[in-house]
């Protein structure tokens, strides 16, 4: 049985990048069979600013945005999350939405695929502190795309995916397998 995974677009703003990086991000899950991809796109599940009345370490919130986000992510096997890097960090919106839950992301297995110049690597950093102490299984290899190195278009888009990111679809390929042993270790876990 394939496995379900989603991925969820950290960015939201006009005229992101993130969008073309998740389409490419499609293509080389589709190329294998053992996997299902949801989208989960933070720009139209449009959660509001966390403001719910008890931590989420003691259950999901009470509002319809954050029962159905709890909902919605624990329906799947594994995430993968995907990045920019804002000023070192984390864009606000990814945030928010990992701030909804707790319970929802422990043994969860997490991919982060980050890009900025240089790869986005201090968002990387900063995730993987955060699905750390949430108990995560965070799978050992991301994916760091370097959008200073040639990738980008006059334009500030990537016009050819397929080309400009072939470098990165091996450790997206390592990454996906090491989700497969997550996976599979969950469930042995659980039986
Ligand atoms: C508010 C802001 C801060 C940024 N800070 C960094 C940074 O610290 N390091 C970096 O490599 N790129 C930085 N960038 C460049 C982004 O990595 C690049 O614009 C990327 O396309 C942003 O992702 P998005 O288009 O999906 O929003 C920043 C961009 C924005 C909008």
């Amino acid at each position: 049985m394939s496995k379900k995974i989603q991925l969820i677009i950290g960015s939201t703003r006009q005229h992101r990048l993130s969008p073309s990086i998740a389409n490419w991000i499609e293509t080389q899950v589709a190329k294998n069979d053992d996997f299902e991809l949801e989208v989960l796109d933070l720009k139209d599940i449009n959660l509001p600013f966390f403001n719910e009345p008890t931590s989420p370490s003691m259950g999901a919130g009470t509002s319809d945005a954050a029962q159905s986000w709890a909902a919605k992510i624990s329906s799947a096997d594994a995430v993968i999350i995907l990045s920019p890097e804002y000023n070192a960090g984390y864009p606000a919106p990814l945030k928010n939405a990992i701030d909804y839950l707790k319970q929802e992301w422990r043994n969860r297995p997490v991919t982060i695929v980050t890009y900025g110049f240089g790869g986005g690597l201090s968002s990387a950093a900063q995730l993987k502190q955060v699905f750390t102490r949430l108990g995560s299984a965070i799978v050992e290899s991301g994916v760091a795309i370097d959008i200073g190195a040639g990738i980008l278009n006059e334009t500030g888009g990537i016009s050819n995916p397929e080309t400009s990111l072939l470098q990165y679809a091996a450790p997206l390929a390592t990454a996906l397998d090491e989700i497969t042993a997550h996976v599979k270790v969950e469930a042995l876990v659980v039986a």
